[in-house]
Protein backbone atom coordinates (compact mmCIF):
# COMPACT_ATOMS: atom_id res chain seq x y z
CA UNK A 1 0.00 0.00 0.00
CA UNK A 2 1.35 3.54 -1.25
CA UNK A 3 -1.12 6.01 0.01
CA UNK A 4 0.69 8.58 2.28
CA UNK A 5 -1.31 11.54 2.26
CA UNK A 6 0.54 14.66 2.01
CA UNK A 7 4.26 14.63 1.24
CA UNK A 8 6.50 17.31 1.95
CA UNK A 9 8.24 16.70 -0.90
CA UNK A 10 5.06 15.60 -3.75
CA UNK A 11 1.87 14.64 -3.27
CA UNK A 12 -0.61 11.65 -3.23
CA UNK A 13 -4.51 12.11 -4.03
CA UNK A 14 -7.01 9.65 -4.71
CA UNK A 15 -9.92 10.56 -7.59
CA UNK A 16 -13.21 9.24 -8.20
CA UNK A 17 -14.76 11.70 -10.23
CA UNK A 18 -14.43 11.90 -13.74
CA UNK A 19 -15.29 15.40 -13.98
CA UNK A 20 -12.14 16.36 -11.28
CA UNK A 21 -10.01 19.54 -12.89
CA UNK A 22 -7.04 17.34 -12.67
CA UNK A 23 -8.20 14.64 -14.83
CA UNK A 24 -9.51 17.04 -17.50
CA UNK A 25 -5.66 18.55 -17.34
CA UNK A 26 -4.62 14.98 -18.01
CA UNK A 27 -6.67 14.51 -20.49
CA UNK A 28 -6.00 17.79 -22.85
CA UNK A 29 -2.69 16.02 -23.38
CA UNK A 30 -3.79 14.27 -26.02
CA UNK A 31 -3.77 17.61 -27.70
CA UNK A 32 -0.80 19.30 -28.86
CA UNK A 33 -1.80 22.76 -28.16
CA UNK A 34 -2.01 21.62 -24.25
CA UNK A 35 1.24 19.41 -24.75
CA UNK A 36 3.27 22.68 -26.02
CA UNK A 37 1.66 25.17 -23.80
CA UNK A 38 2.74 23.66 -20.38
CA UNK A 39 5.84 21.43 -22.19
CA UNK A 40 4.33 18.18 -20.96
CA UNK A 41 3.45 14.90 -22.14
CA UNK A 42 1.71 11.87 -21.40
CA UNK A 43 3.21 8.52 -21.78
CA UNK A 44 0.96 5.55 -21.27
CA UNK A 45 1.83 1.89 -19.55
CA UNK A 46 4.32 0.66 -16.56
CA UNK A 47 7.17 -0.11 -18.95
CA UNK A 48 6.84 3.39 -20.81
CA UNK A 49 6.68 5.18 -17.82
CA UNK A 50 9.79 3.35 -15.81
CA UNK A 51 12.03 3.70 -18.78
CA UNK A 52 11.05 7.22 -18.14
CA UNK A 53 11.69 7.41 -14.72
CA UNK A 54 15.17 5.91 -14.85
CA UNK A 55 16.61 7.73 -17.44
CA UNK A 56 15.68 10.73 -15.87
CA UNK A 57 13.14 12.44 -17.37
CA UNK A 58 10.94 14.72 -15.15
CA UNK A 59 7.72 13.10 -14.08
CA UNK A 60 4.88 15.55 -13.21
CA UNK A 61 1.81 13.06 -12.25
CA UNK A 62 1.69 9.17 -11.79
CA UNK A 63 -1.77 8.04 -12.56
CA UNK A 64 -2.52 4.64 -11.85
CA UNK A 65 -5.67 2.26 -10.67
CA UNK A 66 -7.28 1.87 -7.15
CA UNK A 67 -6.83 -2.12 -8.48
CA UNK A 68 -2.59 -1.40 -8.63
CA UNK A 69 -2.35 -0.12 -4.95
CA UNK A 70 -0.89 -2.72 -3.63
CA UNK A 71 1.69 -3.66 -6.66
CA UNK A 72 4.68 -3.11 -5.76
CA UNK A 73 6.15 -2.12 -8.74
CA UNK A 74 3.30 0.78 -9.15
CA UNK A 75 4.47 2.03 -5.25
CA UNK A 76 8.23 1.85 -6.13
CA UNK A 77 6.86 4.65 -9.05
CA UNK A 78 5.01 6.47 -7.35
CA UNK A 79 7.47 6.68 -4.38
CA UNK A 80 10.06 7.77 -7.00
CA UNK A 81 7.93 10.49 -8.81
CA UNK A 82 7.03 12.24 -4.51
CA UNK A 83 10.57 12.17 -4.07
CA UNK A 84 11.56 14.22 -7.38
CA UNK A 85 8.51 16.68 -6.55
CA UNK A 86 5.36 14.89 -8.28
CA UNK A 87 1.92 14.52 -7.72
CA UNK A 88 0.30 10.58 -7.70
CA UNK A 89 -3.25 10.38 -8.40
CA UNK A 90 -5.03 7.25 -7.59
CA UNK A 91 -7.80 7.18 -10.02
CA UNK A 92 -10.64 4.56 -10.91
CA UNK A 93 -10.88 2.61 -14.35
CA UNK A 94 -13.27 5.12 -15.73
CA UNK A 95 -11.15 8.04 -14.98
CA UNK A 96 -7.93 5.43 -16.97
CA UNK A 97 -10.71 4.91 -19.66
CA UNK A 98 -11.03 8.77 -19.61
CA UNK A 99 -7.71 10.07 -19.56
CA UNK A 100 -6.32 7.23 -22.21
CA UNK A 101 -9.22 7.38 -24.40
CA UNK A 102 -9.75 3.70 -24.42
CA UNK A 103 -12.23 1.02 -23.54
CA UNK A 104 -8.97 -0.75 -22.45
CA UNK A 105 -6.67 1.23 -20.56
CA UNK A 106 -3.40 0.77 -19.12
CA UNK A 107 -3.09 0.75 -15.56
CA UNK A 108 -0.47 3.36 -15.23
CA UNK A 109 -0.03 6.34 -16.75
CA UNK A 110 2.42 9.39 -16.34
CA UNK A 111 2.78 12.94 -17.16
CA UNK A 112 6.49 14.33 -18.08
CA UNK A 113 8.20 17.55 -18.63
CA UNK A 114 9.45 17.56 -22.69
CA UNK A 115 12.96 17.78 -23.21
CA UNK A 116 14.61 18.79 -26.37
CA UNK A 117 18.60 19.02 -27.47
CA UNK A 118 20.81 21.82 -28.51
CA UNK A 119 20.67 22.62 -32.27
CA UNK A 120 24.49 22.94 -31.91
CA UNK A 121 25.40 19.78 -30.75
CA UNK A 122 24.09 18.04 -34.28
CA UNK A 123 27.04 17.00 -36.44
CA UNK A 124 29.58 17.95 -33.94
CA UNK A 125 30.44 14.04 -33.55
CA UNK A 126 29.14 10.68 -33.90
CA UNK A 127 26.26 9.80 -36.30
CA UNK A 128 23.02 11.95 -36.44
CA UNK A 129 19.93 11.03 -38.46
CA UNK A 130 17.84 14.13 -39.44
CA UNK A 131 14.44 13.98 -40.52
CA UNK A 132 12.92 16.56 -43.14
CA UNK A 133 9.62 17.23 -42.41
CA UNK A 134 8.25 13.73 -40.89
CA UNK A 135 4.99 13.25 -40.60
CA UNK A 136 3.71 9.71 -39.30
CA UNK A 137 4.09 9.02 -36.22
CA UNK A 138 4.82 5.38 -36.81
CA UNK A 139 8.12 6.38 -38.48
CA UNK A 140 9.32 8.87 -36.08
CA UNK A 141 8.49 6.22 -33.50
CA UNK A 142 10.09 3.48 -35.69
CA UNK A 143 13.02 5.61 -36.37
CA UNK A 144 13.73 6.49 -33.26
CA UNK A 145 13.72 2.96 -31.63
CA UNK A 146 16.31 1.96 -35.08
CA UNK A 147 18.76 4.67 -33.69
CA UNK A 148 18.34 4.02 -30.25
CA UNK A 149 19.32 0.22 -31.07
CA UNK A 150 22.39 1.30 -32.82
CA UNK A 151 23.75 4.12 -30.42
CA UNK A 152 22.88 6.50 -32.95
CA UNK A 153 23.75 10.38 -31.38
CA UNK A 154 20.76 12.34 -32.08
CA UNK A 155 17.38 13.26 -34.21
CA UNK A 156 17.13 16.24 -35.73
CA UNK A 157 13.30 17.09 -36.72
CA UNK A 158 13.71 19.42 -39.37
CA UNK A 159 10.75 22.09 -40.41
CA UNK A 160 7.23 21.51 -39.81
CA UNK A 161 6.94 17.26 -38.29
CA UNK A 162 4.59 15.89 -36.61
CA UNK A 163 4.55 15.67 -32.79
CA UNK A 164 7.13 13.65 -31.10
CA UNK A 165 5.53 13.93 -27.92
CA UNK A 166 1.96 12.79 -29.15
CA UNK A 167 0.85 9.64 -27.48
CA UNK A 168 0.65 7.86 -30.83
CA UNK A 169 4.67 8.72 -31.23
CA UNK A 170 5.61 8.02 -27.87
CA UNK A 171 4.13 4.86 -27.89
CA UNK A 172 5.36 3.91 -30.85
CA UNK A 173 9.11 4.60 -29.53
CA UNK A 174 8.56 1.47 -27.35
CA UNK A 175 10.37 3.81 -24.86
CA UNK A 176 13.45 5.01 -27.26
CA UNK A 177 12.27 8.57 -26.98
CA UNK A 178 13.62 8.68 -23.77
CA UNK A 179 17.16 7.56 -25.00
CA UNK A 180 17.83 8.88 -28.06
CA UNK A 181 18.29 13.14 -27.61
CA UNK A 182 15.76 15.16 -29.91
CA UNK A 183 16.34 18.24 -31.53
CA UNK A 184 13.63 20.65 -33.57
CA UNK A 185 14.99 22.85 -35.71
CA UNK A 186 13.38 24.75 -38.85
CA UNK A 187 15.10 24.06 -42.48
CA UNK A 188 17.53 27.48 -42.73
CA UNK A 189 18.71 27.14 -38.94
CA UNK A 190 19.41 23.79 -39.68
CA UNK A 191 21.21 24.03 -42.61
CA UNK A 192 23.13 26.97 -40.95
CA UNK A 193 24.34 24.35 -37.93
CA UNK A 194 25.10 21.54 -40.70
CA UNK A 195 27.34 24.17 -42.14
CA UNK A 196 29.06 25.13 -39.21
CA UNK A 197 29.46 21.52 -38.10
CA UNK A 198 32.25 19.69 -38.76
CA UNK A 199 30.02 16.71 -40.14
CA UNK A 200 28.86 15.65 -43.69
CA UNK A 201 25.75 15.60 -44.69
CA UNK A 202 24.91 12.07 -46.66
CA UNK A 203 21.11 12.70 -47.76
CA UNK A 204 18.81 9.96 -49.65
CA UNK A 205 17.25 10.51 -52.86
CA UNK A 206 15.01 8.31 -55.52
CA UNK A 207 16.84 10.42 -58.16
CA UNK A 208 20.35 10.19 -56.67
CA UNK A 209 23.06 8.20 -59.17
CA UNK A 210 25.32 7.12 -56.20
CA UNK A 211 24.22 3.76 -54.84
CA UNK A 212 23.92 4.04 -50.83
CA UNK A 213 27.01 1.17 -50.74
CA UNK A 214 29.22 3.01 -52.05
CA UNK A 215 29.20 6.23 -49.92
CA UNK A 216 32.23 7.27 -47.50
CA UNK A 217 30.22 7.20 -43.95
CA UNK A 218 33.26 8.38 -42.33
CA UNK A 219 32.14 10.21 -39.35
CA UNK A 220 30.99 12.86 -37.96
CA UNK A 221 27.97 12.18 -40.28
CA UNK A 222 24.46 14.01 -40.75
CA UNK A 223 22.28 11.11 -42.56
CA UNK A 224 19.30 13.34 -44.37
CA UNK A 225 15.74 11.84 -45.01
CA UNK A 226 12.93 12.95 -46.74
CA UNK A 227 9.02 13.71 -46.23
CA UNK A 228 7.10 10.62 -47.17
CA UNK A 229 5.01 12.08 -49.49
CA UNK A 230 7.68 14.93 -51.04
CA UNK A 231 11.21 13.87 -50.20
CA UNK A 232 13.74 16.42 -49.75
CA UNK A 233 13.03 19.90 -50.25
CA UNK A 234 15.43 21.79 -52.72
CA UNK A 235 17.40 23.19 -50.63
CA UNK A 236 18.04 20.25 -48.35
CA UNK A 237 18.56 18.12 -51.56
CA UNK A 238 21.00 21.06 -52.57
CA UNK A 239 23.19 21.30 -49.39
CA UNK A 240 23.82 17.75 -49.38
CA UNK A 241 27.68 16.64 -50.12
CA UNK A 242 26.59 13.44 -51.77
CA UNK A 243 22.66 12.07 -52.32
CA UNK A 244 22.51 8.34 -52.08
CA UNK A 245 19.95 5.93 -53.53
CA UNK A 246 18.87 2.37 -52.07
CA UNK A 247 18.42 0.38 -55.77
CA UNK A 248 15.12 -0.75 -56.14
CA UNK A 249 14.06 -3.41 -58.82
CA UNK A 250 10.59 -4.12 -58.35
CA UNK A 251 7.20 -2.12 -58.66
CA UNK A 252 7.28 0.15 -55.58
CA UNK A 253 7.89 3.18 -56.26
CA UNK A 254 10.07 4.04 -53.09
CA UNK A 255 10.77 2.32 -49.60
CA UNK A 256 8.95 3.62 -46.63
CA UNK A 257 10.81 6.15 -44.81
CA UNK A 258 11.85 4.47 -41.69
CA UNK A 259 12.48 1.24 -43.56
CA UNK A 260 14.93 3.38 -46.24
CA UNK A 261 16.37 5.32 -42.35
CA UNK A 262 17.12 1.86 -40.71
CA UNK A 263 19.00 0.76 -44.20
CA UNK A 264 21.15 3.89 -44.03
CA UNK A 265 22.01 3.64 -40.42
CA UNK A 266 22.85 0.13 -40.77
CA UNK A 267 25.11 0.85 -43.93
CA UNK A 268 26.72 4.11 -42.08
CA UNK A 269 27.45 1.84 -38.65
CA UNK A 270 28.24 -1.53 -40.76
CA UNK A 271 31.88 -1.42 -39.50
CA UNK A 272 30.92 -0.26 -36.16
CA UNK A 273 28.41 -2.07 -35.02
CA UNK A 274 29.54 -5.18 -33.07
CA UNK A 275 28.76 -8.75 -34.82
CA UNK A 276 26.74 -11.54 -33.55
CA UNK A 277 29.44 -14.11 -33.28
CA UNK A 278 31.84 -11.25 -31.38
CA UNK A 279 32.80 -12.48 -27.62
C1 LIG B 1 8.48 7.50 -49.11
S1 LIG B 1 9.97 8.25 -49.56
C2 LIG B 1 9.47 9.69 -50.43
C3 LIG B 1 8.87 9.44 -51.76
C4 LIG B 1 8.60 10.71 -52.47
N1 LIG B 1 7.47 10.50 -53.35
C5 LIG B 1 9.80 11.22 -53.27
O1 LIG B 1 9.61 11.52 -54.44
O2 LIG B 1 10.89 11.36 -52.74
C6 LIG B 1 10.53 9.01 -48.08
C7 LIG B 1 12.00 9.10 -47.96
O3 LIG B 1 12.55 7.79 -47.78
C8 LIG B 1 13.84 7.75 -48.39
N2 LIG B 1 13.81 6.76 -49.46
C9 LIG B 1 12.80 5.94 -49.75
N3 LIG B 1 13.16 5.11 -50.76
C10 LIG B 1 14.42 5.42 -51.08
C11 LIG B 1 15.35 4.91 -52.05
N4 LIG B 1 15.04 3.91 -52.86
N5 LIG B 1 16.57 5.48 -52.12
C12 LIG B 1 16.91 6.50 -51.28
N6 LIG B 1 16.07 7.01 -50.38
C13 LIG B 1 14.84 6.48 -50.27
C14 LIG B 1 14.15 9.14 -48.88
O4 LIG B 1 14.76 9.87 -47.85
C15 LIG B 1 12.75 9.68 -49.14
O5 LIG B 1 12.72 11.07 -49.16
Amino acid sequence: MHRSGDNKVGSYRKITSVSNPLVKDVRALHQKKFRDAGKQFLAEGQKLVRDAIEAGWAIRTLIYGAQSVDDPAIGALAARTKASGGMVLEVTRQILEKISRRDNPQSVLGVFEQRLGKLSDVGRDGLWVALDRVRDPGNLGTILRTCDATGVQGVVLVGETCDPFSVEAVRATMGSLFHVPLVRAGESAFLGQAGLAPARLLGTHLDASIDYRDADYAQPLILLMGNEQQGLTAALAAACDQTLRIPMTGRADSLNLAVSTGLMIYEALRRQLPRADDA
